[in-house]
């Protein structure tokens, strides 16, 4: 999660913890989605390479329009960023009253521009706490819905089904049988995996807090349910153990690769380009979250 700058005159890179470890290496920023998005609102370069989805691109040229940013590859996209449906949000908000719209980053930006406040896996629970709203409609990951409702007690909330499909292929049978392998290895699980895997997990959090978590604890071997990529930080992070990571890739995430991102640096690359009224529409849900998780 550290910076390293590499001294690439305008250009900086950002790079999520599920890229390929040759890409996280080439990068001046590593970190979750919260944190390369503030990053990345903050970013003083003329271009951004942004080494993730495409949603990841677009916050961040929605929250840094003056920036060019770069996509290694156009078509690395979250499928779950599409799971919600602009005309039933409409609908909700005309039939509940006192309706908050709750947009994980993990969305495009024509769905955050529906919404009222956007959160990451590492917000959530604390921004959703804050709101006044008694009803919240939270899309589009129904899984991370679930695991906020938990622990906001009080109030109401709706779901647009949406879920991450590399998190939830994982099922809490898998993680038995490694339990049953591993008795003394904590489970590390990302809220995107399923309400009953999570019930067995030790530890629940974003990529960035499950790897401080493993690097604080004093075991030795961890079960690990989220996407591998975080096994290059891990193994930067905490020499010596060893982590069993039972989830699989996210292939959007692994088109993402170093001569890609070389291209991009080298003048190449699919540059994001939003309508302006979109990106007004869609900043306001962003820069309230970049206010309410600070
Ligand atoms: P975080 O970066 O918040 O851990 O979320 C993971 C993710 O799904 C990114 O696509
Ligand atoms: Fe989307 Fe899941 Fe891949 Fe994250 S891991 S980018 S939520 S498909």
């Amino acid at each position: 999660m550290e910076a390293q700058q590499k001294g690439r005159g305008d250009a900086v890179v950002l790079a999520h913890y599920y890229t390929e470890g040759a890409v996280q290496a080439m990068a001046d920023y590593v970190g979750d989605s919260y944190y390369l998005a503030k990053v990345a609102a903050q970013a003083d370069k003329g271009t951004i390479v942004f080494c993730g989805v495409r949603f990841m691109g677009e916050s961040a040229k929605i929250l840094n329009p003056a920036r060019r940013v770069l996509l290694p590859d156009e078509l690395a996209d979250c499928p779950m960023a599409h799971m919600a449906d602009i005309a039933r949000i409409r609908a909700l908000r005309a039939q509940v009253p006192d309706l908050a719209v709750v947009c994980y980053i993990n969305s495009t930006a024509q769905l955050k521009a529906e919404c009222d406040v956007c959160v990451t896996s590492s917000n959530a629970v604390r921004i959703v706490s804050s709101l006044p709203n008694q009803n919240i409609l939270f899309i589009p990951d129904e899984n991370l819905g679930r695991f906020v409702q938990a622990q906001v007690p009080g109030k109401r909330f709706y779901f647009s089904g949406g879920y991450c499909p590399v998190h939830a292929q994982l099922l809490a049978e898998d993680v038995e049988r490694e339990k049953l392998a591993r008795p003394n290895a904590p489970v590390l699980a990302h809220p995107e995996c399923r309400a009953d895997l999570l019930a067995l997990a030790d530890f629940v959090g974003s990529t960035s807090e499950i790897i401080a978590y493993a690097e604080k604890s004093g075991a030795a071997e961890f079960i690990l349910c989220t996407e591998p990529g975080v096994l290059w930080e891990l193994s930067r992070r905490c020499p010596g153990k060893h982590f069993v990571p039972v989830t699989p890739v996210c292939a959007d995430m692994k088109r993402i690769t170093p001569e890609k991102v070389e291209a991009c640096l080298a003048g190449g690359g699919y540059e994001v380009q939003l309508d302006a009224a979109l990106m007004d529409a869609a900043r306001r849900p962003l820069e309230r979250m970049l206010e309410l998780a600070r």
